[in-house]
């Protein structure tokens, strides 16, 4: 059996209580942490903890790896609820026609953006694929991230959306994070279809989803709900379709306009409603009360100067924010989620503690892995991070920039290890 305990360290972070599956509004302020403390990890789960004045009477230590993490925290791994990980080619020349002026609903309009990546994915084949998105996939576990959502929706035809979804399950058996996949195959309108709407979205609602649904190859479904894109009464015939084969709702809505797809979104169960930056009075209300999570992506605020999502008003109707990178070519060309637990505290006026909770246990909730993951949980998966030396939890999202991991371990196992600095 493989054992690992890690042992004096700073503060275990994140000892939220079995039945705590997210936190809410207020409650997100609260941390709940184990000062001096000790983990157990047995065979890739959490089995107990403690603060070192109850340490273990351990009899056997054989096999046994132990961690001395003096003046290091020790925190859940972060989970990443949305990303677009898997694509065909970076996009750095529209970023820099952005520099010069032009923004992403100009460069959609002459054929570039999701369009140009959908051009560049179809031409590209699986195992090319497959190789690049390990690579990212690799920094952003080096990163930190334990498990990670990824949306196809760069295809936009029958065989390409499979392409990519096949792509992220051999990235599953692949890697050691936990993967979640979403079939986005509503995230613009292909050329093909460009005079018969009805036409591509019957075949996501009558071909795709319940193929996907019949091979397991997607967990969710998302629309991308937007001017230009796709409409409220089109997310809601997606979303209908999804929810027959059993595959919720996570859904981009209200980035550059607010059309009521969060209220439609709530309505039809969704997991989770993600941007959220133009919102509102009645999208909050639609909101509040519902058990859809709000996921907040600030690094794609950041990357396109667009406003940022109202952080503090979710959090004061009550609600569970989660936090997101959005990695994909187009708005946000990183995967890393220590800077969005900065930007979340600098941009979103999130504190410390909610920040960290909003990128962990609601995170994980927001894609369904609430039980598994998300905290430093007897039962849970040993999956965690240990900072290098730092003064205070506010430190790490205060010193932006830097890297504040030493080791990062999944399933009780380092994929990164203490490398000196
Ligand atoms: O979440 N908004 C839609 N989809 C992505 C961007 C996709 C792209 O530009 O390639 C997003 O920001
Ligand atoms: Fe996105």
């Amino acid at each position: 059996m493989a054992r690992l305990l890690i042992k004096n360290a700073k503060a275990l972070l994140g000892t939220h209580s079995t039945g705590t599956l997210r936190v809410k509004g207020a409650a997100m302020a609260e941390l709940p942490q184990v000062e001096d403390g000790w983990l157990l990890a047995e065979d890739g789960v959490i089995t107990d903890l403690g603060p070192m004045s109850t340490w273990p009477g351990i009899t056997d230590w054989n096999g046994l790896e132990v961690i001395d993490a003096t003046d290091r925290f020790v925190l859940p791994g972060w989970c990443d609820p949305h990303t677009h990980t898997v694509f065909a080619a970076p996009r750095e020349e529209e970023f820099v026609d952005k520099i010069k002026g032009m923004s992403y609903q100009d460069i959609a309009a002459r054929g570039g953006g999701i369009l140009n990546s959908a051009r560049k994915l179809r031409d590209m084949d699986e195992d090319s694929l497959f190789a690049s998105a390990k690579e990212r996939l690799k920094v952003m576990m080096h990163q930190g991230t334990v498990a990670v959502e990824i949306k196809s929706g760069y295809g936009l035809t029958l065989d390409s959306e499979l392409k990519m979804l096949r792509v992220v399950k051999r990235l599953k058996e692949a890697l050691p994070l936990q993967i979640k996949a979403t079939l986005l195959a509503a995230h613009a309108l292909p050329p093909e279809f460009a005079d018969d709407r009805d036409g591509y979205i019957r075949l996501i609602t009558d071909t795709l989803i319940p193929q996907v649904a019949a091979e397991g190859l997607a967990d969710f479904v998302d629309v991308f709900c937007e001017t230009n894109y796709f409409t409220v009464a089109e997310l809601e015939r997606i979303l209908v379709a999804g929810a027959k084969h059993g595959l919720p709702g996570k859904v981009h809505v209200n980035q550059f306009t607010s059309l009521g797809g969060i209220a439609a979104a709530v309505k039809q169960g969704a997991l989770s409603v993600d941007h959220l930056e133009v919102m509102e009075p009645t999208d909050l209300e639609a909101l509040q009360a519902s058990e859809t999570i709000p996921t907040l992506l600030p690094s794609c605020s950041f990357f396109l100067r667009i406003p940022y999502a109202p952080a503090r008003a979710l959090m004061d109707r009550g609600l569970a924010v989660a936090l997101a990178t959005d990695h994909n070519p187009g708005s946000t060309p990183s995967g890393n989620m220590n800077l969005v637990l900065s930007l979340a505290c600098i941009q979103l006026r999130m504190l410390p503690e909610e920040a960290v909770n909003a990128t962990t246990l609601n995170s994980a909730a927001a894609m369904g892995m609430q039980s598994e993951l998300g905290s430093l949980t007897v039962g849970k998966r040993a999956s965690f991070i240990i900072t290098r030396p730092v003064p205070s939890l506010a430190y790490l999202p205060y010193a932006f920039g830097t890297d504040h991991i030493d080791t990062v371990i999944i399933d009780g196992r380092p994929v990164r290890s203490g490398e000196a600095l």
